[in-house]
């Protein structure tokens, strides 16, 4: 494991380097993520490399977003694969134009380990993700975003970076995050990036390796749901909820835990005079694996 004295060593020798070879102020991007890697991460690691001179992506599976009966202990953990995958990254990166040079920056690789990061096992320090917290994602997983929220504070502080990036496939983690950063005045801006998604429409996440191949295929349901919905937006908030709840069912291995419409600026759900952008939001268990999705709708 890295240790935050050292990935801190390594993002001021990297900045240092940037700046002699003539960037004044080099940019720095994080990417949290908890391992596991896979495309829709790396699309984050690319546009960080876009964005960035200095790219540092963080690995830890943090057990403070975790519940007591959730999937801590089976989360998948593969370091060297992840390492892989993010040289691989590196090596098809074309060079950005102007840099000057033709080498691509090495990403900056913060693994730390959990004893590093809880010496006492958990903070004594508390943050709230306020109401939102315990709506949806935060209703199914109480204390889920309080965990996250802390965890993605202190990679702040270790990391300070000037931009963060998350993907938009974690819409409520995007909305507390970014209220955090705003309530908080926390210095970074927090880019957001599109969902990646497998051909038949399944959202890329880490947990879809525990689907065998009859739940692989009755994943689609989720993504299949938020297209009827996007279908229907046009007719009004209870043609979507209909829409989707019909596209839903008749899948007995998927079970819908919720099936939600929101407002972008609130999360929270809109009522029946709503029109405009709007989230759905959808999570459901296939099999023994939980999954989430959304979509971004206008309600006419
Ligand atoms: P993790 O689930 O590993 O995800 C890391 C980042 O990758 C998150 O911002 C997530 O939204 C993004 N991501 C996952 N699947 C994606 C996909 N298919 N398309 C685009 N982006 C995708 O989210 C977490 O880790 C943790 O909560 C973390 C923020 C690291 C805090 O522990």
């Amino acid at each position: 494991a890295v240790s935050i004295a050292e990935v801190r060593e390594q993002i001021a020798a990297a900045t240092h380097a940037a700046r002699s070879q003539g960037t004044a102020n080099p940019v720095v991007a994080l990417v949290p993520t908890m391992g596991a890697l896979h495309a829709g991460h790396l699309a984050l690691v690319a546009r960080a490399r876009e964005m960035a001179d200095v790219v540092v992506v963080s690995i830890f599976v943090n057990p403070l977003q975790f519940g007591e009966a959730e999937d801590l202990d089976r989360y998948p953990r593969d370091l060297t694969g992840d390492r892989a995958a993010l040289d691989e990254a590196t090596a098809s990166a074309v060079p950005r134009p102007g840099s000057g040079s033709s080498s691509v920056g090495e990403i900056i690789v913060f693994a730390p380990s959990a004893a590093e990061m809880y010496p006492d096992g958990k903070t004594q320090t508390k943050i709230s993700a306020g109401n939102v917290g315990n709506l949806l994602e935060g209703r199914s997983r109480a204390g889920h975003f309080d965990g996250v929220l802390v965890v993605v504070n202190k990679l702040l502080n270790i990391a300070r970076p000037d931009v963060v990036l998350f993907g938009q496939k974690d819409a409520q983690q995007v909305f507390v995050v970014s209220r955090m950063v705003r309530d908080l005045n926390i210095p970074v801006v927090v880019e957001v990036v599109e969902t990646v998604r497998e051909d038949d429409g399944l959202a890329l996440s880490s947990r879809n390796r525990f689907l065998d191949k009859g739940e692989r295929l009755a994943a689609r349901v989720l993504s299949q749901t938020l297209e009827a919905a996007e279908s229907a937006a046009s007719s009004g908030i209870d043609a979507v909820i209909a829409a989707a709840q019909s596209a839903s069912m008749g899948e007995p291995l998927v079970k819908l835990e919720y099936l939600a419409v929101v407002n972008p600026k609130s999360f929270l759900p809109v009522d029946d005079n709503y029109h405009g952008k709007a989230i759905v939001a959808v999570a459901a268990r296939v099999g023994s694996t939980r999954l989430i999705d959304n979509e971004s709708v206008y309600l006419g």
